[in-house]
């Protein structure tokens, strides 16, 4: 590749020892750029790693031989400056080797020009210090006729500005280095501010989740209030009926009683005849009747009410059981039925299901989102068709619609957080994730397919075989 480096005798500083280690590491620099180490990142590296130990033993040398010749301080000190940019400077060098960065030509380039220049000027002047010294002359003296001679010779100033350039390029490189450190602390902090707004923004989620969860129950609540009042307004009105009824029964066993008394009155015969009449007991014994059948059905109807809603929140068990989902399905469809029974009539198709291991209140949940999604689409009266049925390893539920259907163009992004297509105060757009995340986190799917104006159809599958299930039940 390059031309070695030739030793000349103008190198030569006079000084026996440092002569001949400078020869040595002439040497090593010609062993690093040449012999086709270049080709061989490791052998270059291990080769680079001896020049630089070398250089540093010789430099010590140097510095030892400049305190027992008693060198004027400020020389003394440039030289160890320059001594030490060098080492730096080699280590960045073989911090980047094999990289782009540093070539074989410009590490020849800088490690022989650097040892020139150093050996020419500084150590030069080093010796040239060390004879004066030792001819009697004072070691700042000697420093200033050093100085002076070099600044004598024409070659001189070159080498100075050379040596003061690598200087400068070392010092250039550590500026760069401290940037670099300091942009990485930034970066550093920059990260650590983005995974804090990650935490909140993870934080803030979970609380609209919440808030959701507190809009579905109280319009769960309307819903059900609604259904409850029926019932309970017919049975209190029956109750006042059958009141006023008791009250003109008791009359006539009053006056009958008051006959008993007195067999032979007219007077009373004749009271007892006017009561009769006007309790109307034929009317009043088929009213008496139906009024009692009436309101015992009404009650029923607030006790499955409250039975449901206890199916569907699952307040004895919010844990993981083993639950019959055409059940959970039926109790949700009542809880909902307010928001229903005006818009679509319901057709079910309900399969053989075996228990299915899953955190009934949360796929209650899912069905009640589905479900209310599915009426709020339809726009007059349709169809809500729930089909459940067994496919492989899973349960399968599906609730179709009739309704207006999702444009392919928004279909990908219903389950986001937040997605809604419905006025505000309406949808929240987060119903269709909460149930993404419940499915996910029973290993189960929801997917949905749906044709614009025809209808839509979301289909849930749970695993039959949980072993999230398994777990909680060992552990119970
Ligand atoms: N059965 C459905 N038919 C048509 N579009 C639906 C249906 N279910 C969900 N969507 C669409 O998905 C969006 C997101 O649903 P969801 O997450 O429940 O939020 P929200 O109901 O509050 O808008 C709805 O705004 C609607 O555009
Ligand atoms: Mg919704």
């Amino acid at each position: 590749m390059n031309t070695a480096f030739a030793w000349s005798p103008v190198y030569e500083t006079g000084l026996a020892e440092v002569d001949a280690q400078h020869r040595r590491l002439v040497e090593m620099v010609n062993e690093v750029t040449a012999g086709g180490a270049g080709d061989d990142a490791a052998a270059q590296t291990a080769l680079l790693d001896r020049l630089v130990d070398y250089a540093a033993h010789h430099f010590a040398d140097e510095e030892r031989l400049m305190a027992a010749h008693a060198l004027a301080p400020v020389a003394v000190a440039a030289h160890i400056e320059q001594h030490r940019a060098f080492v730096a400077e080699v280590a960045a060098l073989r911090a980047h080797q094999g990289t782009d960065a540093v070539d074989g030509a410009a590490l020849q380039h800088f490690l022989a020009s650097w040892l020139a220049f150093h050996i020419l000027g500084t150590d030069r002047a080093m010796a040239q210090q060390m004879r004066l010294i030792a001819e009697g002359l004072a070691p700042a003296e000697a420093a200033a006729r050093a100085q002076g001679e070099r600044d004598g010779a024409a070659v001189q100033p070159l080498l100075d500005a050379m040596t003061r350039l690598y200087g400068v390029v070392s010092a250039r490189k550590e500026v760069l280095e401290a940037q670099v450190a300091e942009r990485t602390a930034a970066l550093q902090r920059e990260r650590n501010e983005l995974a804090r707004a990650l935490e909140t923004l993870a934080r803030t989620q979970s609380q609209l989740l919440q808030s959701e969860k507190m809009a579905a129950i109280g319009q769960l609540a309307a819903g059900v209030a609604h259904e409850i009042n029926n019932p309970v307004g017919f049975v209190s009105s029956n109750l006042g009926t059958l009141g006023s009824y008791v009250r003109r029964l008791l009359e006539v066993v009053d006056a009958q009683a008051a006959l008993l008394a007195a067999p032979a009155s007219s007077a009373v015969q004749a009271r007892l005849a006017q009561v009769l009449e006007a309790a109307d007991l034929d009317y009043l014994r088929d009213d008496v009747l139906a009024l009692l059948k009436e309101s015992t059905e009404g009650l029923d109807r607030v006790k499955r009410i409250v039975n449901d809603l206890k199916d569907f929140s699952h307040v004895d068990a919010a844990d993981w059981q083993m639950a019959d989902l055409n059940a959970g399905l039926e109790s949700t469809l009542n809880v909902v039925w307010n928001e229903i029974k005006y818009k679509a009539e319901v057709v079910r198709h309900l399969g053989e299901l075996p228990p299915v291991p899953c955190i009934a209140a949360q796929i209650n949940q899912v069905f009640m989102n589905l479900l209310v999604n599915a009426a709020q689409a339809i726009a007059g009266h349709g169809t809500i068709t729930l089909a459940t049925r067994v496919d492989g390893g899973e349960a399968v539920v599906e609730v179709a619609d009739t309704g207006r259907g999702i444009a392919p163009e928004v279909v990908d992004r219903i389950f986001e957080p937040f997605f809604t297509t419905k006025p505000v105060g309406q949808g929240t757009g987060l119903g269709l994730s909460i149930a993404w995340d419940i499915m996910r986190k029973h290993q189960g799917s929801l997917s949905v397919r749906s044709t614009p104006g025809v209808g839509s159809c979301f289909e849930l599958r749970l695993p039959l075989d949980n072993p999230q299930y398994r777990n909680e039940a060992s552990h119970a």
